[in-house]
């Protein structure tokens, strides 16, 4: 669904993705991992348009993304459901209207069509009936469902979740975590997650990718991948503090 061939990205001298290559198994969940700082909100910005790379090709179905500029970037967002680092929503709009906000800005659904889906989408993600909430009312995982309600209410074909539950106790983690593989399961959309939870990673994903120093150092099956070799893909997942990955 999603094919990245020896992408490079430097801001000012420091590089960050050096040639990397990645692809993304349509109809599955990939998760990556890799330590913090390491450029893996970049890596997911370049897959949706957001961050340019200075050199190498990224195909979202089949077309490079790299060339396409405003009216044609909005278009390849539509494929794509976001659910930011922060759940980033719009702080002034209660739950409802935060949800509605992409149909309202894509689509020209009656009022009524638009209440009824956010309704839906509501129940989807475990908050039936909070549409008249403000985000400073809600705790942090409600926040998180919120936006992941208004990651696919456009029915995207592509989920992307940075960091979904960072700073979530762990049985909202767990909630989440549960509602990234049910919505998966029940949308049969491709999803790519980032992620630093081990446990998580390994529920969630049916493909594992770890960034490292720029590239993607380790890649397989995420069942497989417990028996990956690689000094840094070890060293992270046992959560060692010696080992190749030094801390900046
Ligand atoms: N827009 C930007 N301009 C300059 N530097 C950036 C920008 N975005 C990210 N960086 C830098 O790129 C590196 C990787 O960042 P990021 O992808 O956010 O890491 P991660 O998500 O793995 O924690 C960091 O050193 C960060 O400071
Ligand atoms: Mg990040």
């Amino acid at each position: 669904m999603i094919r990245l061939s020896n992408v490079t990205k430097y801001f000012k001298d420091q590089c960050v993705l050096d040639s990397l290559s990645l692809q993304i198994q349509k109809g599955k969940t990939t998760v990556i991992i890799g330590k913090s700082g390491g450029g893996k909100s970049v890596l997911l910005k370049h897959m949706i348009g957001l961050i340019k790379p200075d050199e190498g090709e990224i195909l979202v179905d089949g077309m490079n993304i790299v060339p396409l500029e405003g009216k044609e970037i909005n278009e390849l967002r539509k494929k794509f459901g976001m659910l930011f680092q922060n759940a980033a929503l719009f702080d002034s709009m209660n739950v409802g209207e935060n949800v509605a906000f992409p149909l309202r800005e894509h689509t020209r659904l009656k009022e009524s069509e638009i209440k009824e889906k956010v309704a839906r989408t509501l129940k989807l993600v475990g908050l039936p009936g909070s549409q008249e909430k403000l985000p400073s009312q809600l705790s942090g995982g409600m926040r998180k469902r919120v936006g992941l309600a208004r990651a696919i209410i456009m029915d995207p074909e592509i989920i992307l979740y940075d960091e979904p539950t960072t700073g979530l106790d762990p049985i909202m983690t767990d909630v989440i975590d549960n509602l990234i593989i049910d919505t998966q399961k029940k949308l049969g959309v491709t999803c790519v997650v980032i992620s630093h939870d081990i446990d998580a990673t390994f529920k969630v994903a049916h493909n594992l990718a770890m960034l490292h120093d720029g590239k993607i150092i380790a890649f397989g099956e995420a069942r497989a991948m417990r028996e990956c070799k690689d000094p840094a893909f070890q060293q992270f997942i046992e959560g060692r503090a010696e080992g190749p990955i030094k801390l900046v």
